[in-house]
Formats: structure tokens, C-alpha cells, sequence
């Protein structure tokens, strides 16, 4: 077996031998991490800026490596840069491209740093600002949400538990319900966020470093609000890369969990919605056939991220401190996860911006299902039969109905005396679909009044966000 040549390695002092070919390929993460050139380069312009005001290098070799860098970035950001496997990961690509502009000026960059810290520093940059790009499409979400729900806090649909119809509720109320999930999720990154925003440059490879760096001129130029505390900890935490799975997971289920409900009311069985011509399909085979796949692509994206929340707490499961190769795997569960996010939210919003709302449906929907037996059970309850007798003589009612194919609207004052004499003439005007949902006008119920309160207090949240 013949071994190829390959470059000369930036650790290859130690070695007598080149890697073996495939051995080069399988730990290579160019492939991957090459997205991470940006937050390099500008971790890489701050560690030099601050080697030269700590003195451990000059003003003027700073100077070149930052002009160098700069050079560097503006090259690969128009293509002209072509990354080598062979030089293992975006690290020493860049390390490699600068020392053949700069020769041993360049070599001197990676005074006081190990790619240990620099990873870690590069990915918490990376996370950091695609944190703050997802927060921003969850609250254009929640704005689409607040506005629907402004023109739908009269639509009335039955509410569900079991999926079978239990009480009418307001479509408004339906998605502020969403409002509030998403509202979690934003709160939830915000805390990851915080985590996230620490600098761990300056831990090294494990142990520090002898020079007398300035990390807090680091952190302070790279925009971070603290330096992590223990070089280990800098070096081998991932946590900030699992909550943010742990965070797009949810997020990922919430979406789920819309999308089932959108994709079985666009179904000819319910037909409460009918979505834009733009997010669906046709079949190739069926004419007949408008499929909400955009949906439905989303509910299966969800077992994406989840994967990749799963792959990152199992690779980190048993690693012994400080850093092991291992820790290379996380950047593409974490890639996926956020691409994953981004995309569906991205197409989430306008899709339920889009959909048209068939109201007349959901209102025949809200008016079956004997949707208004808990309310005729508390007309009994309000006038002073026992909740629990008010529930057996409605279940009563309601038996009847069902063997003569009636609806508790249908029945006439005398057949509702018949069974008590509790019931008057107001019974009628009670057990309305519109006056079941008006009627429950507490804080957090579906009542227009409320929801138009909820809307208001939704937008003040957005503001403020
Ligand atoms: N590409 C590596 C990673 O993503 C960078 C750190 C490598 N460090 C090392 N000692 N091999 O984790």
C-alpha cells in the first residue's frame, strides 16, 4: 500500500509520517466548519490585537496579521478562496492562507491559543447571532398570529379535548394560544442567549496559558458580556449548543403540532381552512388533489432537530475533560438544528398569513357536537341545581337527542320542562354558540372582549420584546 503525500501539517513537527489519505478525510471538517470563517477571522483580527497590547507581540506584526485577515476575509466572501481538507478545519485553513500572504509573521497568531478555545469561541459567535435571527422570526410569527387572530376574534370554532368538539371558542383564541407557546420559545433563547454570550478564549487547550493575556479586551471587542471562569469548563462545555437544541426543539414541536391542526382542518372532512395556492401541491397522479405538504414537511422536520438534540447529549454523554476529538460532531448536529428552525419559521408565518379562513364552516362545526352541553348544565347550575345533577339531566337531554338526531338547540321550552322545570325561555338565548363563547369573559377565556385584550397585550409584549 503506497501512502500519499500530503501537506505538510501546521502540528506536523512531532510527525515521521504523513496521515493516511482516508484517515485525513474522515477528521477533516472543512466540509462543515467553513461556515464558521467569519467568526474566525474576527476572533482571530481581537486575539492579535490584544497580543500586541499585552506586548507579547508587536504593534507593527499585529498590524500585518489584521491587514492580512481583513484580506483574507473579503477573498473567501467573493469566492476566491478555495479550502484544503488536507488543512483539517477552518482554523488552520485560515491559519495556513495567512502565513503564505504573511510568511512567520503569521506563525506568531497562535501565540497563547489552542484551536480548543478557538472553536469554542468561534461557535458561541456563530450560535450567538443566529439566536438573535431566530428570536426575530419567531416575533414576525407572532405578529402574523396577533393579526389573524385581529380579524377572527368573532370566528367561531369548536374547541377540541380528545379531538372530539367539547365547548366553542374563537379562531383568535385558538392562535393566541400559539402566541403564547412561541412567546416561550423567544424567552427560552433569550436565556440561552445568555449563556452563550460568554468568551472562552484564553483557556487554551486546557490549562490557560503562561502569557499575560487580556481576556476582557477580548470579550469586550467580540462583543461578549463575560469570560468563562475556568479554562476546563471554556474549553469542553457544549451546554449552550444543546439548550439551543433543547429550545429548537420545542420550538420545532410547536410548529408540529400547528401544522397537524392546519393540515386536518384543510381536509375535506373539516374544511375550516383552505390554504394559498402558494404553499401547496398537486399530486402527479390525482387531479382532484391540493396538498398542504409545506405543513406537513414541517411536522416531519421536527424529528430533525430532535435527532440532532439527541446526537449532541450523547456525544458529550461520557467525555472526560478537557477536550476530545469527539467534540468536532457537534457542529453539524447543531448547523442542522438551526437551518431546521430557520427555514420552517420562515415559511410557517406567511403560509398561515396566506390561508383562507372558511368561517361559515367552523361556525356549523361549533354549532354540532352538542358543543354547548357544558353551558346549558351551568344555565341549570346558575339558577340552583347542583353542578353534578345539572350534568346528569344535560347527559340525559343530550342521549335523547343523539337517537333522534337533534341538536340541543332543536328542542322546544316544553321538552326541556319536561325533564326540569328549571328551564325558562332564557335558555335559548344561553346556550348560542356566540353567547357560550361571550359568556366566558374571565382573563385567558376565549370571550371577544378578552381576546381583544389578550391581542393588545401581545402587541405591548412584541414592543417591548
Ligand atoms: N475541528 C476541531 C473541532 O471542531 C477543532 C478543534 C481541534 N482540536 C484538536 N485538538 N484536535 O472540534
Amino acid at each position: 500500500m503506497t501512502i500519499e503525500v500530503t501537506v505538510m501539517k501546521l502540528w506536523g513537527g512531532r510527525f515521521a509520517k504523513t496521515t493516511d489519505k482516508l484517515v485525513e478525510d474522515f477528521h477533516s471538517s472543512i466540509s462543515f466548519d467553513q461556515r464558521l470563517y467569519q467568526q474566525d477571522i474576527r476572533g482571530s483580527i481581537a486575539h492579535a490585537s490584544m497580543l500586541a497590547k499585552v506586548g507579547v507581540i508587536s504593534q507593527d506584526e499585529a498590524g500585518q496579521i489584521i491587514k492580512a485577515l481583513e484580506e483574507i476575509l473579503a477573498d473567501i466572501e467573493a469566492g476566491k478562496v478555495e479550502f484544503e481538507v488536507g488543512a483539517e478545519d477552518i482554523h488552520m485553513n485560515i491559519e495556513k492562507l495567512l502565513t503564505e500572504r504573511i510568511g512567520d509573521v503569521g506563525k506568531k497568531l497562535h501565540t497563547a491559543r489552542s484551536r480548543n478555545d478557538q472553536v469554542a469561541l468561534d461557535v458561541r459567535m456563530y450560535l450567538k447571532e443566529e439566536i438573535k435571527e431566530i428570536i426575530g422570526l419567531l416575533v414576525k410569527l407572532q405578529e402574523t398570529l396577533l393579526d389573524v387572530a385581529d380579524d377572527n376574534k368573532e370566528t367561531i370554532m369548536p374547541g377540541y379535548t380528545h379531538l372530539q368538539r367539547a365547548q366553542p371558542i374563537t379562531l383568535a383564541h385558538h392562535l393566541l394560544a400559539y402566541f403564547q407557546m412561541f412567546q416561550r420559545d423567544v424567552d427560552r433563547l433569550r436565556d440561552c442567549y445568555k449563556r452563550t454570550n460568554v468568551m472562552p478564549l484564553g483557556s487554551g487547550a486546557l490549562a490557560g496559558t503562561t502569557f499575560p493575556l487580556d481576556r476582557h479586551m477580548v470579550a469586550d471587542s467580540l462583543g461578549f458580556a463575560a469570560i468563562t471562569d475556568n479554562s476546563l469548563d471554556g474549553v469542553s462545555d457544549r451546554d449552550f449548543a444543546i439548550e439551543f437544541c433543547a429550545a429548537g426543539s420545542l420550538i420545532m414541536m410547536h410548529l408540529s403540532r400547528f401544522c397537524e391542526e392546519l393540515i386536518l382542518w384543510s381536509s375535506g372532512e373539516f374544511e375550516f381552512i383552505e390554504m394559498d395556492d402558494a404553499y401547496s401541491t398537486g399530486s402527479s397522479i390525482m387531479p382532484q388533489k391540493k396538498n398542504p405538504d409545506v405543513a406537513e414537511l414541517i411536522r416531519g422536520k421536527t424529528g430533525r432537530v430532535y435527532g440532532d438534540l439527541m446526537a449532541l447529549l450523547t456525544v458529550m454523554k461520557s467525555l472526560p475533560l478537557a477536550y476530545n476529538k469527539d467534540m468536532q460532531e457537534d457542529k453539524e448536529a447543531l448547523f442542522d438544528a438551526i437551518d431546521t428552525v430557520k427555514k420552517s419559521l420562515l415559511v410557517f408565518a406567511p403560509m398561515v398569513a396566506t390561508m383562507k379562513v372558511k368561517k361559515e364552516a367552523m361556525h356549523r362545526a361549533a354549532r354540532g357536537g352538542f358543543t354547548n352541553a357544558t353551558d346549558v348544565a351551568d344555565y341549570l347550575a346558575k339558577k340552583g341545581v347542583p353542578f353534578r345533577q345539572a350534568h346528569e339531566i344535560v347527559g340525559k337531554l343530550v342521549l335523547s337527542c343523539i337517537r333522534e338526531g337533534r341538536n340541543l338547540d332543536d328542542l322546544s321550552l316544553e321538552e326541556y320542562r319536561e325533564i326540569s322545570e328549571v328551564f325558562g325561555e332564557d335558555i335559548f338565548k344561553a346556550i348560542s354558540v356566540e353567547e357560550c363563547v361571550r359568556a366566558r369573559n374571565i382573563p385567558g377565556g376565549p370571550a371577544p372582549e378578552q381576546v381583544a385584550e389578550a391581542i393588545a397585550r401581545g402587541r405591548k409584549l412584541i414592543r417591548e420584546n
